[in-house]
């Protein structure tokens, strides 16, 4: 990787970091493409899409059980921690936007951190409007909600549903208000393969509106050919040197 120059981060600069599965490889929690990846024993339609969990609801929660189980077992590494102490220094300059569900760039620090794929740590009712609720339980079977009866599900964004549009609107403020304020903003994607949209359509968002772009990732991404700099190697490492924290 060789002695990597870090961003030039001084204010005004703003930095709009994408960060995905592989930041939290080196905590421990394999990601979903590649060798050992979460997909590699599942079918994604069974358990990470809402036909699969009319089909078999009580498969999708043992699923999402052995997450919790993984990722409480589990501690933030040296990338989340890189990126927490980045946001103290650039306070509103900065933020994270996480296709992560596992918590662990809160359990770091970070507090601008905005949720595209929802949270492992909610569950929700399938069944009716009740507002999402904090849960850590491990379910054997699959909860009703107490209101109406309904299949109680993880509060996180399957394959086939909109992303979370509270975090989608704040992440493309966040980028327009920098162009309109002609200040020079820093897309940094980390560690996703750039194969799930509208994540993935993010960078080209960003260099639309003027952004320098950069890749961080282990291996060359789906949309590496997007960015004007890549950095390959490991998130703790990169992320550290890049960040300058
Ligand atoms: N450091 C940096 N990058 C790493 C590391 C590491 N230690 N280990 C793996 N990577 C990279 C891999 O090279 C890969 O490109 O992380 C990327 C992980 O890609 P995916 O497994 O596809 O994860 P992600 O991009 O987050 O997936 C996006 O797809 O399955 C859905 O909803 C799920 O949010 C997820 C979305």
């Amino acid at each position: 990787m060789g002695e990597l120059p870090p961003l030039d981060l001084r204010a005004p600069t703003r930095l709009l970091v994408l960060t995905g599965a592989g930041v939290s490889v080196e905590s421990g929690l394999p990601a979903f493409r590649g060798a050992g990846g979460l997909w590699d024993g599942h079918r994604v339609e069974d358990v990470a899409s809402p036909e699969g969990f009319a089909r078999a609801p009580d498969l999708v929660w043992s699923f999402y059980a052995a997450r919790r189980r993984a990722a409480a077992a589990v501690e933030p590494n040296a990338a989340h921690r890189a990126l927490a102490a980045c946001e103290t220094r650039m306070r509103d300059r900065f933020l994270l936007v996480t296709q992560n569900i596992d918590g662990l760039h809160m359990r770091a620090g970070s507090g601008r951190v905005l949720e595209l794929h929802g949270s492992l740590w909610r569950t929700r009712c399938s069944g009716c409007d009740r507002p999402p609720f904090a849960d850590s339980s491990e379910p054997t079977a699959t909860p009703r909600c107490d209101r109406c009866g309904g299949a109680l599900r993880p509060d996180v964004v399957w394959f086939g549903e909109a992303v979370d549009a509270e975090a989608d609107r704040r992440t493309r403020r966040f980028v327009k208000d920098a162009a309109q304020a002609g200040e020079r903003l820093v897309f940094l994607a980390v560690g996703t393969s750039g194969s799930v949209w509208p994540a993935s359509g993010l960078v080209r968002y960003a260099a639309d509106l003027g952004a320098e772009t950069w890749l961080a990732n282990l291996d060359e991404a789906d949309n590496a050919g997007w960015f004007d700099h890549r950095v390959l190697g490991p998130a703790t490492a990169v992320l550290p040197a890049l960040l300058e924290v």
